[in-house]
């Protein structure tokens, strides 16, 4: 849209002062003060501080005084029951503002009521330095590798890919809003065991030879694919001489790697891999096994040199313990499989990359290797990765051509848009169908968790009800429109008016606005992206709730709760900044 009158979500603003943290943080430093303070014998065991279950007795709660009244026991002056526990971290709560009261209950649970003035000055200072200084604590500065994504050249990507793109996405830009420095690889399979059997077959198709190769020969990488593979099936020899290819490949004899081969199926390959980035804007850094060819050696010379590998029946293994099987580094042939390469890629990402986290976004089916590649990389000096997300499957089990699957999502929407907005242009139609259509795709498989399968279904996900992208992208709109309509510039309000919390829907909406920074904090901490859209759906219940009782322009409160509008607007925002769908002011 030409002229966007709210607050962006980033700042112009210099350099934001440091985040202190989420919420939750914020009261876990308060109650480790009084921790250490009350119990100086118990200095350190770490604050338990969490979302209160029933929001009738409190926002949050603390829930040490029972494990502390145990650890106690014994002790001279002990607290004689977890409630004088309680009583006593109450007692030495540091004054935050933060609290407007606490009460006990149970056995020993400290509940904790936000003070709405704190709320409502916590607010107003953030809408005038911007919502980065909402970010959790621990994220800031560190250096994080992100491997999502990563199909394999020469083989459709398929839903799993999709998947790992659009929860590796949200998890970078979730790192990167909280200050972190994030390497987005994209670790394409451009050097396995299907490159010998696609090169031997042009080869032999040919009478020329492989240099004669050209690109007609990858224009339909399909076609390629299905007939090279029933050959490799169906004729042992030729199976033979596709495995000696992938040697010849891997120890870079000339010819296969020129132009005329190995370069033109990643070319044709990545051609279509970037039709998906291009519609998801999904940015990532191609980094493939190839890359870490050079190392294989070394890094199983070294693996070997520690005794980190050792040699059994031929090959060289590391075997981790605990696992049933070991991890195969170095073939019996003396050929470099899959894992040796994560063993190289896990080096070079913590020795010339320097990360200290490392987050694999693959399918679940591959969680035992990076168990293994976990084990064997801690062994090597750093730690390793781990499993995420269960194998998708779609609903006649076998691959969904990507693309066509989006451009479904954005054609289906585009009917509603016009029937809402006649007078759009054509490319304000397209704008829109995209935000919505492909913002469905991500939203329906982000509002997931992780590891559940779900039924894909364009209904479902195209609904204007419900939680979905469809339906969060018209709530944003719409509290959009209160405030453009009001006339006012919230952006030179903000600076001078303050938000001012009164009725309980007031309260209620500004607590929920301050609980983003909870979510983002447990999306990173457990790499759960749904936390994110369960926030964004609270958050617009929360103002619906809001502004069915309360009048915003005309009444007396006017100012103030056009700034609550604008804060609910711009959390709206980051939310979907963080997980990658296109923001629509006017829809
Ligand atoms: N190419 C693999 C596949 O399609 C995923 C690679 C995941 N990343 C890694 N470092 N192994 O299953």
């Amino acid at each position: 849209p030409a002229a966007a009158p709210q607050l962006p979500t980033s700042p112009a603003a210099a350099a934001p002062p440091p985040a202190l943290g989420s919420l939750r943080q914020r009261l876990a430093a308060a109650f480790q003060q009084s921790l250490d303070a009350a119990f100086p014998s118990m200095a350190g065991e770490p604050a338990i501080v969490n979302p209160c279950n029933n929001p009738k007795f409190g926002d949050y709660q603390c829930n040490n005084a029972m494990g502390l009244h145990g650890k106690l026991k014994g002790q001279p002056d002990a607290p004689k029951n977890p409630r004088a526990v309680a009583e006593a971290l109450v007692a030495h709560l540091p004054e935050t503002g933060m609290v407007a009261e606490t009460s006990l209950a149970g056995p020993g649970f400290i509940n904790i009521r936000i003070s709405p003035d704190w709320l409502a000055s916590h607010l107003t200072t953030m809408l005038r330095q911007g919502i980065s200084t909402w970010a959790p604590a621990g994220y800031a500065g560190r250096r994080v590798v992100v491997d999502f994504s990563s199909p394999n050249v020469a083989k459709e990507m398929h839903v799993g890919h999709l998947r790992s793109t659009i929860i590796g996405d949200t998890l970078a830009h979730t790192l990167e809003f909280c200050g972190a420095d994030v390497l987005r690889l994209n670790h394409i399979g451009d050097w396995g065991t299907q490159f010998g059997m696609l090169i031997q077959y042009i080869a032999e198709k040919r009478p020329e030879g492989l240099n004669a190769a050209s690109d007609e020969d990858v224009q339909d990488l399909q076609v390629l694919y299905r007939a090279a593979k029933q050959r490799f099936d169906e004729e042992e020899a030729f199976k033979q001489r596709a495995r000696e290819a992938v040697t010849e490949l891997q120890g870079g004899r000339p010819e296969y790697l020129q132009a005329c081969a190995w370069q033109r199926i990643c070319d044709a390959s990545r051609r279509e891999f970037q039709k998906i980035y291009d519609r998801l804007g999904v940015q990532l850094q191609e980094r493939g096994e190839s890359f870490y060819n050079p190392m294989l050696k070394p890094v199983v010379d070294d693996l070997m040199q520690r005794g980190i590998a050792e040699e059994s029946d031929g090959a060289k293994c590391v075997f981790v313990e605990g696992a049933q099987i070991p991890l195969i580094v170095q073939k019996s042939d003396g050929g470099f499989g899959y894992a040796s390469t994560d063993m190289a890629a896990v080096k070079h990402r913590i020795e010339t990359e320097k990360a200290d986290w490392i987050i694999y976004v693959t399918d679940m089916g591959q969680s035992s290797h990076f168990d293994l590649v976990g084990g064997g990389g801690r062994g090597h000096g750093g730690g390793g990765g781990g499993g995420d997300g269960k194998k998708f499957r779609s609903r006649s089990g076998d691959v969904v051509r990507l693309v066509e699957l989006l451009d479904e999502a954005k054609q289906r929407i585009v009917d509603t848009v016009k029937e809402r907005r006649p007078d759009a242009t054509p490319e304000e139609i397209e704008e829109m169908a995209a935000a919505m259509g492909y913002g469905a795709v991500k939203y329906a498989d982000l509002k997931n968790h992780r590891t559940t399968n779900y039924k894909f279904s364009y209904d479902d996900m195209l609904s204007q009800q419900g939680n979905t992208a469809v339906y969060q992208l018209y709530a944003h709109a719409r509290i959009a429109s209160i405030v453009r309509k009001s006339g006012r510039d919230v952006s030179e309000l903000a600076k001078t008016a303050r938000v001012v919390l009164g009725h309980e829907k007031e309260v209620a909406l500004a607590l929920q606005i301050a609980r983003f920074s909870d979510a983002v904090d447990e999306c990173l901490a457990e790499l759960l992206p749904h936390r994110i859209t369960e926030y964004l759906y609270d958050l617009s219940t929360a103002f619906n709730q809001f502004y069915t009782e309360c009048q915003v322009v005309g009444s007396p409160e006017e100012d103030s709760r056009l700034l609550l509008c604008e804060a609910t607007a711009l959390t709206m925002r980051t939310c979907f900044q963080l997980l990658g769908i296109q923001v629509l002011y006017r829809i």
